[in-house]
């Protein structure tokens, strides 16, 4: 149940789940959803913080009936409620999809001129999640009033439900999004499971972004691949990244205070997976109160080998670090200096490893390690008071 409390707080810290839409695509049924909840609370997900599940595009009956968006008869054949009720009775959160537009992404009925029977319909289903897609809008319609329109009639139900707003950032919604009632917007078009897509997306396409997130209103660099190895929808899938790979883009989500929504199918997920996606000293990270996105502290070069080092200030004064090595040759020994992170170089710094939680000990003025092509060192550096 949620309670005025809760209301005031959507959103507090980045939303964190699971979503259909890269593992399945239109392939989404009940049953896969209810084993999916099944593997979310077995498999330590739940524990780790992990809350709502999100049933994206593909759930919808081709036609409206009585003008409500009706689900598909034989993929959900008790309807959308029991699903959302059972959801609920496990302790988790509950998200669907819809479009700003006349039709969705994959030609299902939109929300266009139906928004506030949308809304009811969705409140009235007990969703706590909204995803809001952008395919299909009439030509001259403003893309933001039509995003303020459907944050509006949410508000409406008087039901707290988390808007996500997914324009693929065309409208610069970081501008926009929370004033119209949004809690996370998507900064970019999908993601794809290979290593060039985390690279754009995540270390090119954030830059910058940092000083439009907060608390209650992030950027979402779109949702994790981690663990699909090249399997799933093939819109998505497409030649799956290596277990480093996979680290540095949940190190780098973690540290960009990004949504962490889990892509791949949990059913079946690795334990080298589940190690990544319930590492509590990177989920600490990401939900850290403080609310502070991490931004691009330096770009190192050397004979065409690009390195990366983002930071993100804590709630406690400590910062979480990652030492990103982007390039093809091994071993490549990465540095943090103090003034690049605003402390002065005669600090005294305990760093902590943020994968194995080690102490790596007292440092002064700079920390350095080698690191692993397209892996990543993340720490949390301690300042330490003489
Ligand atoms: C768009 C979105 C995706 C997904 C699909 C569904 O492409 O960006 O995340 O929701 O639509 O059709």
């Amino acid at each position: 149940m949620n309670t005025g409390q809760q209301a005031s707080i959507i959103a507090r810290t980045p939303p964190m789940g699971w979503n259909s839409w890269n593992t399945f695509g239109a392939n989404i049924d009940v049953q896969i959803l209810y084993e999916t909840i099944e593997s979310i609370l077995d498999t330590g997900l739940q524990e780790a913080g992990y809350e709502y599940v999100v049933l994206d595009d593909f759930w919808q009956a081709d036609e409206r009936v009585d003008g409500r968006l009706m689900w598909d008869h034989e993929k959900f054949p008790d309807g959308i409620k029991p699903l959302s009720d059972y959801v609920h009775s496990r302790g988790l959160k509950f998200g669907i999809y819809s479009c700003a537009g006349s039709y969705t992404c994959g030609g299902k009925p939109g929300s266009f001129g139906h928004e506030e029977v949308d809304a009811q319909t969705f409140a009235d289903w007990g969703v706590d999640f909204l995803k809001y897609d952008y395919c299909h809008v009439p030509p001259g319609v403003d893309c933001v009033a039509l995003y303020q329109r459907m944050g509006q009639a949410l508000r409406s139900t008087r039901r707290p439900i988390l808007f996500s707003i997914c324009e693929w950032g065309h409208h610069q919604p970081w501008e926009w999004g929370a004033r119209v009632g949004g809690h996370i917007w998507r900064t970019t078009g999908d993601i794809n499971d290979c290593w060039e897509s985390i690279l754009d997306i995540g270390f090119n396409r954030q830059v910058s972004l940092e000083a439009y997130a907060g608390i209650g209103r992030w950027n979402d660099p779109d949702m994790l691949v981690v663990g699909m190895y090249g399997k799933g929808n093939e819109e998505v899938a497409q030649g799956g990244c290596t277990l480093a790979e996979y680290r540095s883009h949940f190190v780098l989500w973690c540290l960009l205070a990004a949504p962490l929504i889990i892509g791949c199918d949990v059913r079946n997920m690795d334990q080298a997976t589940n190690d990544i996606l319930c590492n509590h000293d990177l989920i600490s990270i990401n939900q850290d109160l403080l609310g502070c996105q991490g931004f691009r502290v330096g770009e190192m070069v050397h004979a065409n080998e690009v390195a990366q080092v983002w930071a993100k200030p804590l709630l406690d004064g400590s910062i979480a670090v990652g030492l990103f090595n982007l390039g093809q040759r091994d071993n490549r020994l990465i540095s943090v200096a103090w003034e690049s992170l605003g402390l002065s170089s005669d600090r005294l710094c305990c760093v902590i490893d943020l994968c194995s939680s080690d102490e790596l000990g007292v440092f002064r003025g700079v920390f350095s390690t080698y690191v692993e092509s397209h892996d990543v060192a993340a720490v949390r550096l301690i300042p330490q008071y003489e």
